[in-house]
C-alpha cells in the first residue's frame, strides 16, 4: 500500500533502538519501494554529530547492501539537547513542509514530557503531527499516568503512537485473521470447550548492557505488563465489530479490566548453567532480586472465560529462544474407542517466533492394521513451508508499525487507557510478590525455567507445552 511523503524525526537516533531497529526497518521500507519521492528521516540526539557521522553510523549498522547509498541521502542529522534550548533552531530549519510528519521518541521516558513540550514550542508539530512513544510507558500506574498527561497536553489522542512491537508481528495478527476470518474456531473459543491457554515467550538472550534499566524493571514490567498482556488480550477479547483502531481497543480494554488478580506466580532468577553467567553475576548486583522468569496463572471474570485459566510465562535464558500462544481444546466428553482418549487434545498452536506459523493438533488413527489406535498429528501451516519464497517477504514488526504510523492507522498501537489498566493489574501483582518478601527461585540458564513454574501446572493437573 503506497503512503505520502513523510518526514520522520526521530529523537535518540543514536540509541540501541534507532540502530538495530527503527533505521533497518526503513531502510527495508525504502528498498521495497515504500519511501516515496521526497521522505526523509531526522535524527536527532545529544550525541556530537553531523550528517555525514550519523550516516556511517546507520550504514555499519545495517551492514553491505546495494542501493544502500539512495536511502542514506534521504537521511540528515541534528544535535540536540532534549532538555534545553541547543539544536531546536537547528531542528526546525533541517525540516521541511511534509505531507505528513511524525515524530518518534526512542528515548527514555523522562524525556517525553520536555520532548513533547519543545516539538509543540518550535512548531514542529500541529494536530496532524504523529508521535510514536517506545516502551517501557512508565514504571507503573502512576508514572504511566503522568505520562499520558505529559503528552495529553501537547497531543490529542489520535496522534500518539504507542508502540509495544509484538502487535506487529505477523502471527500476532494472524491470530486475529484466524479467530475471525473462519467459522471454525469462534464457536469453540470459550470455556465450554477450551481448558486452558498457555502463552510462552521463551528467550535465550540474558540481560546484558541493559543491566540498569531491567535490574529496576524485572520480567513482570518488561515482558508481561506489555507483550504477553496483549498477546492475551488478543486471545480472549470479543469480536469487535470492525477491524478498527476505536473497535480493537476497547474490545482489549475489556478483557484487561475483566482480569482476576493472579492466583499463582512464580518468579524466577537465572543463575549460571552451560558456560554463561549468573543474573546477578551480569548486572554486578550480588544481592539483585529481581525476576528474570515468571510464570502466572491469569483468569478473565466473564462469561466466555470463568474457568478456563490462562497460563503466562516468559524467561530469560531458557533453554530455546521459542514463543507460542498454544489454545488447549477439552477431551471429547465420552470415548467411543475405550482407550487412552483423555490423553489425546485438539492444540491450536501459534507460532511466533522463529518459524511463525500455527498447527492445529488433530486425533487421527493410526495407519496400519494394528487395530483401533489414536494418533495425534498436526494440520502443518509453518509459514516457510506453506508461503514458499513469499515467507521471506513478511514484514518485520517495526516496518510494520512504522508504516501503519505514516498511514495514520492507530489499531496495532496502544491506547492511554489500555495501558493505565494492565498497569493497574500488573502493579497489584508485583505488591503481591513484594508483600510476600519471597526471593526469586534460582533457574540455570540454558533450563526451562524454575521448578515452582512446574508445581504451578502440576497443582492444576496440567502440563506446560515444551520450549522448543
Ligand atoms: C523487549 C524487551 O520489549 O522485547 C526485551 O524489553 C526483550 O527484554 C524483547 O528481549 C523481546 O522481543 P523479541 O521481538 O525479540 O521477542
Amino acid at each position: 500500500i503506497p503512503v505520502e511523503p513523510f518526514e520522520l524525526i526521530v529523537f535518540g537516533a543514536t540509541g540501541d533502538l534507532a540502530r538495530k531497529k527503527i533505521l533497518p526497518a526503513l531502510w527495508r521500507r525504502f528498498r521495497a519501494g515504500q519511501m516515496p519521492e521526497g521522505a526523509r528521516v531526522i535524527g536527532a540526539a545529544r550525541t556530537e554529530l553531523d550528517t555525514d557521522g550519523w550516516r556511517r553510523m546507520v550504514a555499519e549498522a545495517i551492514g553491505p547492501a546495494e542501493g544502500l547509498d539512495a536511502f542514506l541521502e534521504r537521511l540528515a542529522y541534528v544535535t540536540l539537547d532534549a532538555t534545553g534550548e541547543a539544536g531546536w533552531p537547528e531542528l526546525r530549519a533541517a525540516c521541511g513542509a511534509p505531507e505528513v510528519r511524525a515524530v518518534y521518541f526512542s528515548v527514555a521516558p523522562a524525556l517525553f514530557a520536555p520532548l513533547a513540550e519543545r516539538v509543540r514550542a518550535h512548531g514542529l508539530a500541529d494536530g496532524e503531527t504523529r508521535v510514536v512513544v517506545e516502551k517501557p510507558f512508565g514504571h507503573d500506574l502512576a508514572s504511566a499516568r503522568a505520562l499520558n498527561a505529559a503528552l495529553a497536553a501537547q497531543f490529542s489522542e489520535d496522534q500518539i503512537y504507542r508502540i509495544d512491537h509484538y502487535l506487529g508481528k505477523e502471527t500476532v495478527q494472524n491470530l486475529m485473521a484466524v479467530r475471525f476470518g473462519n467459522m471454525l474456531f469462534e464457536p469453540l473459543w470459550n470455556a465450554q470447550y477450551v481448558d486452558h491457554i498457555q502463552i510462552t515467550v521463551a528467550e535465550q538472550v540474558g540481560v546484558a548492557g541493559r543491566a540498569e534499566y531491567y535490574d529496576h524493571a524485572g520480567a513482570m514490567r518488561d515482558m508481561v505488563q506489555n507483550h504477553l498482556m496483549q498477546l492475551l488480550c488478543l486471545t480472549a477479547m470479543e469480536p469487535p465489530a470492525r477491524f478498527e483502531p476505536g473497535a480493537v481497543r476497547d474490545e482489549k480494554l475489556k478483557v484487561i479490566r475483566a482480569l482476576e488478580p493472579p492466583r499463582w506466580l512464580v518468579r524466577g532468577q537465572y543463575g549460571a548453567g552451560q558456560g554463561q553467567a549468573a543474573y546477578v553475576d551480569d548486572v554486578g548486583a550480588p544481592a539483585s532480586g529481581t525476576e528474570t522468569f515468571v510464570a502466572l496463572r491469569a483468569e478473565v471474570g466473564n462469561w466466555r472465560w470463568v474457568g478456563t485459566p490462562f497460563y503466562l510465562r516468559t524467561g530469560k535464558r531458557l533453554s530455546a529462544r521459542s514463543s507460542e500462544i498454544a489454545v488447549v481444546f477439552k477431551d471429547t466428553p465420552h470415548s467411543i474407542f475405550g482407550i487412552d482418549a483423555g490423553a489425546h487434545r485438539n492444540i491450536l498452536a501459534i507460532q511466533l517466533q522463529p518459524n511463525e506459523g500455527m498447527k492445529l493438533w488433530m486425533t487421527i488413527k493410526e495407519p496400519g492394521p494394528g487395530g483401533m489406535r489414536l494418533l495425534d498429528v498436526p494440520l502443518d501451516m509453518t509459514f516457510a513451508e506453506t508461503l514458499g519464497p513469499e515467507a521471506e517477504l513478511i514484514a518485520d514488526a517495526y516496518e510494520r508499525l512504522i508504516m501503519d504510523v505514516i498511514r495514520g492507522n492507530q489499531t496495532l498501537f496502544m491506547r492511554g487507557d489500555e495501558v493505565e489498566a494492565a498497569w493497574a493489574w500488573t502493579d497489584a501483582a508485583i505488591a503481591g510478590f513484594e508483600a510476600a518478601g519471597e526471593r526469586p527461585e534460582v533457574y540455570p540458564a540454558g533450563s526451562d525455567g524454575p521448578r515452582g513454574a512446574e508445581r504451578m501446572m502440576a497443582r492444576d493437573q496440567r502440563l506446560w507445552r515444551e520450549i522448543a
